[in-house]
């Protein structure tokens, strides 16, 4: 195991709301706009060295629990901690230690900057002091711009997509950061330049012990270079676990569904999922997942007596093997099948970190809430 000791980063019971946009006409009818619930109570944490994938499908949230994280966004309700403090008593130190990295190298880097201003405006900022020039430069190497003074007097449209998106990356590694936020950053990129910049982010966690939470659409990316995955349905985490776990041997029916269709090299797949794609101004009751499981459609859900509980019965996270989280009552049902007729285990039961509780996790043989 790569990652140890505390957690640098807790997530606690997170909510992010926003408010619905609405016409004149519906505004003076007295109609109030719906709610999109983009972050619906998430809990998760980040070891030191250590890589989190967050995966999801479009719209999903991870966007905005990203942006939340970085104090971009502010919650509703819930806490984000770093090294143990909460991020809001002082977020302009917190800024220089965990840095953002963005989709789309072009939009976050300005045109007209040379690649030497664009490194060096988060150190001018932060009023870092020291030499600029050096600092520059081992950002530039530590990216993979090598040699880096090569570089310097290059604009943007001068490089690359896979040398633009080096450059962003070390405009966060000249402020040497202890967290990475990484969004989608290698999404805008060809399938050939993907591979480097994944096998950067694994050498910045190795060689500089940096924590990195990467957002992706992609299980395929997950599987390359994460150490965990969570998976993110309409503002949940509906599954976390190591990642040769939640890929490999995958707990929950969205998990499944994702990986269904995992793109193959050249090809793009989508994952075939019947029912509308989700929408968080409407979250269903009971499992948010209910009218797009498989499960529910194939029947299997009311042959194992759950599908009730499915349509009414909303359920936090709950450890189904030794790490590895799950939101689903049939899942459950099938992990303590497992443990009944598997080695005599103390309590044999499950144990459950509800999402949207903020004690520790508890044991408990029932997974009802
Ligand atoms: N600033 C905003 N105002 C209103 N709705 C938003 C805003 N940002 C995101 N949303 C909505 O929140 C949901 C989650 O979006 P996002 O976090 O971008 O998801 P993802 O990154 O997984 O694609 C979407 O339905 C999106 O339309
Ligand atoms: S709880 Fe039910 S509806 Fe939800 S994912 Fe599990 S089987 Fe499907
Ligand atoms: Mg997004």
């Amino acid at each position: 195991m790569r990652a140890s000791g505390e957690p640098v980063l807790e997530v606690d019971d997170l909510h992010v709301v926003f408010q619905g946009r609405i016409g004149l006409g519906a505004g003076i009818l007295g109609k109030k706009a719906a709610e999109a619930r983009a972050v619906d109570g998430v809990s998760l944490h980040l070891q030191k060295g250590e890589i989190l994938a967050l995966a999801g499908e479009s719209g999903c949230g991870k966007t905005t629990l990203a942006r939340t994280i970085m104090g971009l966004e502010r919650p509703q309700r819930g806490t984000v901690r770093y090294q143990g403090r909460s991020i809001w008593e002082n977020l302009r130190a917190y800024r220089r230690r965990v840095q953002m990295v963005f989709q789309d190298p072009t939009g976050a880097l300005n045109p007209r900057q040379t690649v030497y201003e664009s490194v060096a405006e988060g150190l001018r900022i932060h009023r870092v002091g020291g030499d600029e020039k050096e600092q520059v430069a081992r950002a530039l190497a530590n990216a993979g711009m090598r040699p880096p003074e090569r570089f310097f007097l290059n604009y943007p449209h001068e490089l690359s997509g896979g040398q633009r998106q080096r450059v962003v990356i070390a405009g966060a590694l000249a402020l040497e950061p202890e967290m990475i936020v990484a969004d989608e950053p290698v999404s805008n990129l060809d399938a050939s330049v993907r591979g480097e910049i994944l096998r950067l982010l694994l050498k910045l966690r190795d060689e500089l012990k940096i924590s990195i939470l990467i957002v992706t659409h992609d299980l395929g990316l997950a599987w390359t270079v994460a150490d965990r995955v969570a998976v993110m349905y309409l503002g949940r985490i509906v599954e976390i676990g190591p990642a040769e776990e939640v890929l490999a041997r995958p707990l929950h029916p969205y998990t499944k569904a994702l990986l269904d269709v995992v793109p193959e090299p050249g090809g793009i797949d989508r994952p075939i999922l019947a029912g509308e794609p989700p929408d968080p101004t409407r979250v269903p009751p009971g499992c948010r997942f209910h009218p797009r499981c498989p499960e529910v459609a194939s029947g299997r859900a009311r042959t194992a007596g759950v599908e009730e509980r499915c349509r009414a019965q909303d359920l936090g996270l709950v450890e189904l093997r030794p790490g590895h989280f799950a939101a689903c009552h049939l899942a459950a049902l099938g992990a303590r099948g497992d443990r009944a007729t598997g080695p005599a285990e103390a309590g044999g039961g499950v144990t459950e970190r509800s999402q949207t509780g903020d004690g520790p996790a508890r044991p408990t043989t029932a997974v009802e809430t």
